[in-house]
């Protein structure tokens, strides 16, 4: 069983050298030696190259995939996304990144501009997200302006949805109050019926998609001893990014 006085982070990372606690604690017994190789040995880790590269959206893309082929996640593209009112009031809930745009750059999601998350994109275009990786131990944070994607973008990725989330979309006004579940329910039913019967289900013109275009990227890789390595890639309007490493 795992024992509940420590998180997962005080592991040894996966890819480091460095024995696990009980190891190092035995064979320090009041001597220094051990731990300090213990502690140097971690820099033999490059989960985060040092120095950093220029640009961080190549390696956030390469952990984003990472994620996709280590098969460990229902919905290893959900990040938490984060926004806030113009008077700064926050909100957050979890969507599905559908793309990282290094070129651009972006990150690229779908949602209802009508939703709460919508509305407050509309009235304040920031955004802040967030991926947590476990079977790597990453985290990754991005903020940045937010815009949406263009009308022929959003039609495309919407033709591309299973019918039911179709149906769902064009039924349902995300996020308004509902008199019951019932009521729901039988508006999807009458979208489906339509459809069934030879209308073309058209993409709701309140659906579509937002691209974050990042102007901070940090990206966080658990290291033993909770000396987790970060580094942190700022950039202003659409200049050169620069990287500083994070102390843990
Ligand atoms: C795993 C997961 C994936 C989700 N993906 C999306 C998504 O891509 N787009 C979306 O609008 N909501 C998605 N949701 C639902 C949102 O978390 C949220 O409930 C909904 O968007 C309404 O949020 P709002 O009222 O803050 O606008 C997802 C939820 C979960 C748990």
């Amino acid at each position: 069983m795992r024992d509940p006085t420590k998180d997962t982070h005080d592991r040894p990372a996966p890819d480091e050298t460095a024995p696990d606690d009980a190891t190092i604690e035995e064979a320090a017994q009041g001597e220094t030696g051990p731990i300090i190789s213990a502690l140097t040995s971690m820099l033999a880790c490059n989960d985060l190259p040092d120095p950093a590269p220029s640009d961080p959206m190549p390696l956030l893309l390469a952990w984003y995939e990472d994620a996709r082929k280590s098969e460990r996640y229902e919905d290893f593209n959900a990040m938490t996304l984060a926004t806030a009112t113009p008077g700064g009031l926050p909100s957050a809930r979890i969507v599905l990144c559908k793309a990282i745009e290094p070129e651009t750059p972006a990150l690229v999601f779908y949602t209802s501009y009508t939703s709460r998350k919508g509305e407050e994109l509309e009235s304040n275009p920031h955004a802040a997200a967030v991926f947590h990786w476990p079977h790597a131990r990453r985290q990754a944070r991005i903020e940045g302006r937010v815009r949406r994607t263009t009308p022929e973008e959003s039609d495309a990725y919407f033709k591309t949805r299973p019918l039911l989330s179709r149906i769902g979309a064009a039924a349902s006004r995300q996020s308004a109050a509902i008199g019951s579940r019932q009521d729901l329910i039988a508006e999807a039913v009458r979208t489906a019926r339509r459809t069934l019967t030879g209308q073309e289900l058209k993409r709701p013109d309140n659906w579509g998609g937002y691209r974050i275009v990042p102007d901070r990227v940090e990206l966080w890789s658990a290291r033993t001893g909770r000396l987790h390595d970060r580094v942190l890639w700022t950039r202003s309007g659409e200049g050169n990014w620069t990287a500083r490493r994070l102390s843990a």
